[in-house]
């Protein structure tokens, strides 16, 4: 007899089996008792028939409780009834670890006891479902970064740069230096992509940024490749495969998953043909305008979460919106050739209200324009001179963008909050557990 995990109980029809589980739910008669297991692989549903048991298994399956794990031993069965398509027969069942008064019922519980029980909350099928679909996008992503010939390259954590603005700073001491935690490894991965050509970087970034939102983790990890010889278009083509990419992949790897969640794989399925609509930023704005439903927007005014829902909405796939004004975006960003008002970049903004999921650029070669800039936004000259040689010793066109995992979970596996996109969340007034 062979010990499996759940999702292989395809191979063993009719065979029989072991397999380590916890109970999440039963239900019993006099005579059968159904209970609800999960080993982390799948859910399924065993079953213990009074009349083919001993009389102890069948006590013990009357009698074991939500969250206790065990052994079970029984013959594997098709079962059309469930998401899942098979359950098992149970004959034994060995205890492994009890577990009294799980604090996580069946029934509802408030959001912030379930975030306080996060740590146990993330056993649950949803759950299951978003971190199973969450370890796939990562795997896809270093498959794909490999297939079109990036490099690995990781950025630091702790840095004495801040390239997206001082305002989301989070502050520490180096020793006797100030130090930040990472906003973005970009400036890094400008230098890896000088020394390797194409880059990307997959870490951790924190933004101390005091918005409670549905769309703000203050530690989020994000994806940052970066490309030497490159322009604009040929990044946003690349973005696109990427993001088509990722959707095929839970496509073809996560059925299962998404039947848990209940998202249709119809709805995803439009998000990979190619290529996504662009427009300007101006174009943005007029299309807001004509729309008569947002007053407040004007040229020169960054969008909001309403706004980049009515843009995405407006196209129902993916939309990237085209060379924001220079006054709201980064110091490192290229100015357009023709315009001093705008600057070269895309945010890939995602529909069904998920907002913006990628933010990208071209980035500034030219030296002198760039010490301007880094002036500008009042940051300290001295710590930006390695940045700066990027640009003194073989300066190249070269485009970069960050997608932030946790956004591409989200709309993903279309969960309301971002909070359920990565294991622990850090929000505004959380960092328990
Ligand atoms: O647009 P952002 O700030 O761009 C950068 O950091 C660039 N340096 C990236 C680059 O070009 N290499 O952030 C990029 C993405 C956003 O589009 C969003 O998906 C995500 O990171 N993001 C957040 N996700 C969760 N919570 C937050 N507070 C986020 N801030 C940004
Ligand atoms: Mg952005």
């Amino acid at each position: 007899m062979e010990t499996i995990s759940i999702v292989d109980a395809k191979n063993y029809v009719d065979k029989k089996v072991k397999i380590g589980v916890w109970l999440t739910n039963k239900r019993s008669s006099g005579k059968i008792a159904f209970l609800q297991l999960r080993d982390g692989t799948a859910f399924f549903q065993g079953v213990v028939v009074k009349n083919n048991v001993s009389e102890e298994i069948f006590t013990l399956a009357k009698e074991v409780r939500q969250e206790e794990s065990m052994y079970v031993i029984g013959t594997i069965h098709e079962d059309s009834r469930s998401h899942f398509g098979y359950e098992i027969e149970i004959d034994e069942i060995e205890l492994v670890g009890t577990s009294k008064d799980y604090p996580i019922s069946p029934k509802e519980h408030g959001t912030d006891f379930l975030m306080d029980h996060r740590h146990l909350w993330l056993r649950s099928k949803r759950q299951f479902a978003v971190m199973k679909i969450r370890s796939e996008l990562i795997r896809a992503t270093y498959e794909f970064f490999h297939k079109e010939g990036f490099v690995k390259f990781d950025a630091p954590i702790l840095t004495g740069s801040a390239p997206e603005g001082t305002t989301e700073l989070f502050h520490t001491e180096y020793f006797d230096k100030d130090a930040y935690l990472s906003q973005s490894g970009q400036l890094y991965e400008e230098a890896g992509a000088m020394a390797y050509g194409k880059v990307f970087s997959f870490g951790p970034t924190f933004r101390a940024e005091k918005s409670k939102t549905r769309r703000h983790l203050i530690e989020f990890w994000m994806i940052e490749p970066e490309m030497a010889f490159m322009h604009q278009e040929e990044s946003l083509e690349l973005q696109e495969r990427y993001i088509a990419n990722l959707v095929q992949t839970v496509l073809d790897n996560c059925q299962y998953e998404l039947k848990l969640l209940g998202r249709d794989p119809q709805v995803l399925q439009r998000y990979t043909e190619l290529p996504y609509p662009r427009i300007s930023y101006d174009e943005a704005v007029k299309l807001l305008q004509k729309s008569g439903d947002f007053p407040d927007v004007e040229w020169g005014k960054d969008f909001g979460s309403p706004e980049e829902t009515y843009l995405a909405e407006h196209f129902s796939k993916p939309v990237f919106v085209l060379n924001y004004p220079k006054a709201i975006k980064p110091f490192y960003m290229k100015p357009h050739p023709t315009r001093d008002d705008v600057v070269i970049c895309a945010d890939l903004l995602a529909p069904e209200g998920y907002g913006e999921i990628i933010g990208g650029s071209e980035r500034a070669t030219d030296l002198v324009y760039l010490e301007e800039q880094i002036k500008k936004a009042g940051l300290n000259k001295e710590d930006y001179q390695w940045y700066l040689d990027l640009r003194r010793y073989g300066s190249v066109p070269h485009s970069g963008f960050g997608l932030g995992l946790e956004r591409a979970v989200t709309w993903i596996t279309g969960e309301e909050h971002i909070r359920e996109a990565i294991p622990f969340p850090r929000l505004l007034n959380r960092i328990y557990p």
